[in-house]
């Protein structure tokens, strides 16, 4: 592997998350130096907006000399000699992102980006897509690392497993360190001296104990404490977004009743449907409210640039969203062993769990890979029961994917844990299926 001279690929780099991650590649050039970026996009308007904020982020740095910038729509310029891709697409856009949150709400039930039936309708997109790029990887950039944050991560992690299973390739989702961090900042901790074991499926996971270095000690039982009595308010990179005050709301509400461990937020979808249904517009959902807020932004920042306007431009923060990833990148190109939460097949890192599901657990990585943690303990019946539901639902979607079969489809839309009724989930499945049109594979 090249030590220097790196070239970096983004794929989906119309993806508003883009300036993040730059921004954390710039700060890292000394332990990363890459000299050549390219956004590689479908979309030609959405990657020649991103290129005009890139560029004009590189020049503010006095790096347009040392860092080649390459905007393109072909997979043979992009992946030519890549050596990092990092991959963040969005399969259908935020428009489709709106069909799969309003469409299972109509019939009373939660409509999310990747919870949900939302997220299997997103899943049966997003994989179609990422394939194309795993295949694009193998035939231009055999031996280029893959770092992906593309949604819903379960279920395209899947799905490459099956049909790349050689591929280099992190799976990879900050929630977890957005749930760390919002804590740390609330509470008065840093987390740079965590250990944390946290276990589960992408967005459906617990921790299990923290520990703090700096105390020597596991820190989950007083942080637990401390979330009974204190609300947990929205750190400086979520600062004035109210969904992720309710987010916060309903994982202290999860904390009270299931005492013990630290819930990932988003289980608030599977265990409190109710709640997080009386809680959202049916008619306002969050793509909405991305589509209103972080879209428009971003294209206002693009227009400033063409337009060659003064003043403040840049205006972004995606928290430690940019840094995570390319603090993989970088431990992978030295060799450092450090620890991130990765998706992974279990392989007995869960032990009670089937081998071939796809979890989410901690992993030191290296210039090989992720080597994950096995947690040396049997997980408890109700984390264990909610997973295999869970994990059984997924499955049988990545088969209806391959297998074209909409009995499959049928199958894991009436198991998925926000479900009560396989009515609601015929009904559902069949919209979806007209709405995604070509976007999803034909099930017969
Ligand atoms: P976005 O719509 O702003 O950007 C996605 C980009 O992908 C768009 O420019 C789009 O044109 C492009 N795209 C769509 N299909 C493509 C294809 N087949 N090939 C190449 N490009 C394609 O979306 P966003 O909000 O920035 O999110 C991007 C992705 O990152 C989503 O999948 C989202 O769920 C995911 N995400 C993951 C995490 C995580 O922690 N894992 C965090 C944030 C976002
Ligand atoms: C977190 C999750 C991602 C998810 C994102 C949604 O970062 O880990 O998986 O895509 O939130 O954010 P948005 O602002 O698009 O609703
Ligand atoms: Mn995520």
């Amino acid at each position: 592997m090249k030590k220097d001279n790196l070239k970096v690929v983004i794929a989906g780099g119309g993806s508003t998350y883009t300036p993040g991650i730059v921004q954390a590649m710039i700060s890292s050039r000394g332990k990363f130096p890459f000299t050549s970026l390219t956004l590689y996009d479908i979309d030609e308007s959405r990657n020649d907006d991103m290129y005009q904020i890139i560029d004009y982020m590189l020049e503010k740095e006095s790096l347009t000399k040392e860092v080649s910038l390459t905007e393109t729509t072909q997979p043979e310029v992009a992946f030519s000699e890549a050596d990092f891709i990092f991959s963040q697409l969005r399969v259908g856009g935020m428009k489709m992102r709106e069909v799969d949150e309003k469409i299972p709400m109509k019939y009373g039930l939660v409509g999310q980006e990747t919870c949900g039936l939302g997220g299997f309708s997103y899943g049966l997109r997003s994989i179609k897509g990422l394939l194309e790029i795993v295949s694009y990887v193998e035939q231009y950039a055999p031996n280029a690392w893959l770092l992906n944050y593309t949604n819903p991560e379960t279920l395209v992690s899947e799905a490459v497993r099956r049909a790349f299973p050689n591929v280099k390739m992190l799976n990879a989702c900050d929630m977890t360190i957005s749930i760390e961090e919002t804590i740390a900042t609330n509470y008065g901790y840093n987390r740079k001296n965590w250990i944390p074991v946290y276990y589960g499926l992408n967005h459906f996971g617990w921790y299990s104990s923290i520990y703090d270095k700096s105390v020597d000690r596991d820190i989950l039982p007083e942080i637990l404490e401390r979330l009974e009595k204190e609300r947990l308010h929205v750190a400086d990179f979520n600062a004035g977004d109210d969904t992720w005050q309710e987010a916060w709301d309903m994982m202290r509400l999860m904390t009270k009743n299931f005492p013990g461990y630290l819930p990932n937020n988003y289980l608030e979808y599977y265990l409190y449907p109710n709640r997080t249904i009386e809680h959202t517009d049916p008619s306002y959902t969050r793509a909405n409210i991305v589509m209103d807020g972080r879209e428009k932004k971003t294209k206002e920042m693009a227009r400033k640039i063409r337009a060659k306007e003064k003043g403040e431009i840049l205006d972004f923060n995606f928290g430690e969203h940019g840094q995570y990833i390319m603090d993989m990148a970088a431990s992978i190109l030295n060799d450092q062993h450090d620890r991130f939460m990765l998706i992974v097949p279990n392989q007995g890192a869960i032990p009670n769990l089937r081998d071939d599901a796809m979890v989410e657990v901690p992993a030191y990585v290296g210039r090989s890979g992720a080597e994950p943690i096995s947690l040396r303990f049997a997980i408890n019946d109700f984390h264990k029961g909610l997973m295999e539901a869970q994990n059984a639902a997924e499955k049988l979607l990545v088969d209806a994917y391959f297998e074209h079969s909409y009995q499959k489809a049928l199958q894991a839309f009436t198991l998925n844990q926000t479900v009560y009724s396989a009515d609601p989930a015929k009904q559902i499945l069949d919209d979806f299926i007209e709405a995604n049109g070509n976007y999803w594979p034909e099930l017969n």
